[in-house]
């Protein structure tokens, strides 16, 4: 895993993160190596993750982070692009849009409170690339009341995500229960994991059961 092993190797900026997270990195976020992806990460902390990014996303790589504190501003450099706002303010998160276009991945490693997550969840998820990937991290804090979490509560990203899992599914609920929607119609992949969770875009896709083969070959079941 090239990317750990940059983790573990890193003797600049400090990097927050869990190990198994990596894991999760190299499934979703490796096909953006040595591409001109748009990457966004929520949270700069110490500067040392999206250096991290960059060295693994490579030259035609654009790292955006965001954070709320000033300080961050000095982590910038030449692949790297820092803008201070709420993750949470709507018109912060357009500005960012606006300047550097619909992004590929999103790496959501901020405040990690529900009301912060899902706010910027809501608004970034459907202006993402309609191929594009978004992963919260740190979801752990969906379960803690003190981040506006807890098991079965509505504000819970978790909870939010159980309830995608319906509306991915909406086009076979007999019941009509769940309505499809936009995010039914774009999403192709859920993927839980402890502590993250992810969602996948794809402009198309072919749900179309067939069934293909020689149909002298075919048995009733
Ligand atoms: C866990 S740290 C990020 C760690 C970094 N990504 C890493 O891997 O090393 C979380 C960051 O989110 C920032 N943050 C907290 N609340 C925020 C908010 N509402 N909007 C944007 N950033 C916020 C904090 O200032 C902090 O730098």
């Amino acid at each position: 895993m090239a990317l750990y092993d940059l983790f573990l190797n890193n003797a600049g900026r400090p990097i927050h993160k869990s190990g198994h997270y990596f894991f999760a990195y190299e499934r979703h976020f490796s096909r953006y190596v040595g591409q001109p992806v748009n990457f966004l990460e929520i949270g700069a902390g110490n500067g040392g993750s999206s250096q991290m990014w960059k060295r693994w996303l490579g030259p035609l790589a654009r790292i955006v982070t965001l954070d709320i504190n000033e300080v961050c501003r000095q982590y910038a450099d030449e692949q790297v692009h820092v803008r201070i706002g709420d993750q949470s303010d709507e018109g912060f998160l357009q500005s960012v849009i606006d300047e550097f276009g619909a992004f590929d991945a999103v790496l959501d490693d901020g405040s990690h409170h529900m009301q912060h997550v899902t706010a910027s969840f809501d608004y970034l998820y459907p202006r993402i690339a309609s191929t594009g990937v978004y992963m919260i991290e740190d979801m752990h804090t969906a379960y803690w009341p003190d981040y506006g979490g807890g098991r079965g509560d509505p504000r819970s990203m978790v909870e939010r995500f159980k309830g995608y899992l319906d509306e991915l599914n909406a086009e076979h609920v007999r019941d009509h229960s769940v309505t499809p929607s936009d995010f039914t119609r774009s999403t192709v992949a859920m993927t839980a994991y402890d502590s993250i969770l992810v969602f996948e875009r794809a402009p198309l896709i072919n749900k179309a059961m067939k069934m293909i083969g020689d149909q002298t070959l075919r048995v009733n079941y």
